[in-house]
């Protein structure tokens, strides 16, 4: 199929920079895959900004287009269990990374990526949730298995403005948590609040320098989407027997405790990680997000946008910390 359709492209040059600009592809030139998906709604995370910024760690090989969410309908497909014009979504995986693509109209993807638009959410909403969403999720259901129960106290999130924080207050306030949002946003108060936080930190009371091995014990749980001396600070302050996920990097990859939240406080710190989540959890988790978990979605501060707005504004911006709510990308 020699269909011409438009993306984001990005490519290195010779002194390592890179330049990224919005072009035309042609879907022959798609990776090989079991299902061809027309995509209608991308969106905006903190991973594609790095991909989009040449991040090794992210995608080894330039030129490419990154996005590692994208929702529309089936174009064509060689599996079965999907059917032409069906609405899915796909999030995490090799997608955006180094398989090209959200950024763009088209994407080809194995066909054990892809997920069928679960019932009670458009396509629009499948994305203002995203990979982010997906993530404050499957952190929600990672502390509930572990055994955080709402009566248990004090839910701290930190980076609560970005996409998976703000995901993450609105959730665990709608199942009945008492919610405090770390935040490093002043002017975010209100936003924080109408999701459903009764308390706000401002960040750098969040970090405590001190060669103290504990501190007073305040946090039933956390839900951790920024690492480095935040974690670091919210592993020391968790209660006995308290939990701790931990899915992000954006202060630091770094994390210097020591073992006496594990060993005084029986502290469980719970890696989450949504890329490679198997199906057998990823399925139903999306169908609670679109039933019994579904959260406001207008609630989020969603700015909607176009490749070229995309490029020209939001990568930087969220690069920089600045990111409040979703950015969904309609193709
Ligand atoms: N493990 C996984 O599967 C997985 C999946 C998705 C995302 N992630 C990771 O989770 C993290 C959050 O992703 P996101 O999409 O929510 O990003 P985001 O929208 O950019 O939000 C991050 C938020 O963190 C806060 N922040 C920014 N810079 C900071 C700094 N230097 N120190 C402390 N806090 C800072 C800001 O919120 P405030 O201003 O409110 O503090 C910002 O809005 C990223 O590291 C991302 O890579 C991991």
């Amino acid at each position: 199929m020699n269909q011409k359709f438009t993306a984001l492209w990005v490519t290195e040059n010779s002194d390592k920079t890179v330049t990224r600009q919005v072009l035309e592809r042609s879907i022959d030139e798609l990776p090989t895959g079991d299902v061809l998906i027309k995509v209608v709604y991308s969106s905006l995370n903190y991973k594609d900004a790095l991909s989009a910024t040449g991040h090794k760690g992210v995608t080894r090989k330039y030129p490419h287009t990154p996005g590692i969410d994208a929702a529309g309908t089936v174009a064509a497909t060689t599996d079965n269990r999907f059917q032409v014009g069906e609405s899915v979504l796909v999030t995490g995986y090799d997608l955006g990374m180094n398989t090209a693509g959200g950024f763009a109209e088209y994407i080809r993807v194995p066909a054990n990526w892809v997920v069928k638009l679960p019932q009670g959410l458009t396509l629009q909403e499948s994305m203002i949730y995203g990979t982010a969403g997906f993530t404050a999720a499957l952190s929600v259901h990672k502390l509930q298995h572990a055994g955080l129960t709402p009566e248990k106290g004090e839910v701290l999130v930190t980076g609560a403005t970005g996409g998976v924080g703000s995901v993450g207050v609105a959730l665990l306030a709608k199942l009945g948590y008492h919610v405090v949002a770390g935040t490093g946003k002043a002017s975010s108060h209100d936003f924080l609040k109408q999701l459903g936080a009764t308390t706000i930190i401002p960040r750098e009371e969040l970090v405590e320098i001190s060669n103290r091995p504990l501190s007073k014990g305040r946090w039933a749980g956390v839900l951790d989407t920024v690492g480095g001396d935040i974690l670091t600070t919210a592993l020391k302050s968790t209660k006995y027997m308290g939990y701790v996920s931990c899915c992000g990097l954006v202060a630091s990859p770094d994390l210097n405790t020591n073992v006496y939240p594990f060993i005084l406080r029986g502290v469980d710190l719970l890696g989450v990680d949504s890329v490679e989540c198997p199906m057998s959890i990823r399925l139903p988790l999306w169908q609670r997000m679109a039933s019994d978990w579904k959260i406001d979605l207008t609630q989020l501060m969603t700015d909607e946008c176009d490749l070229a707005t995309l490029n020209n504004q939001y990568i930087d911006k969220i690069l920089q910390g600045q990111a409040l709510g979703r950015v969904v990308v309609k193709l």
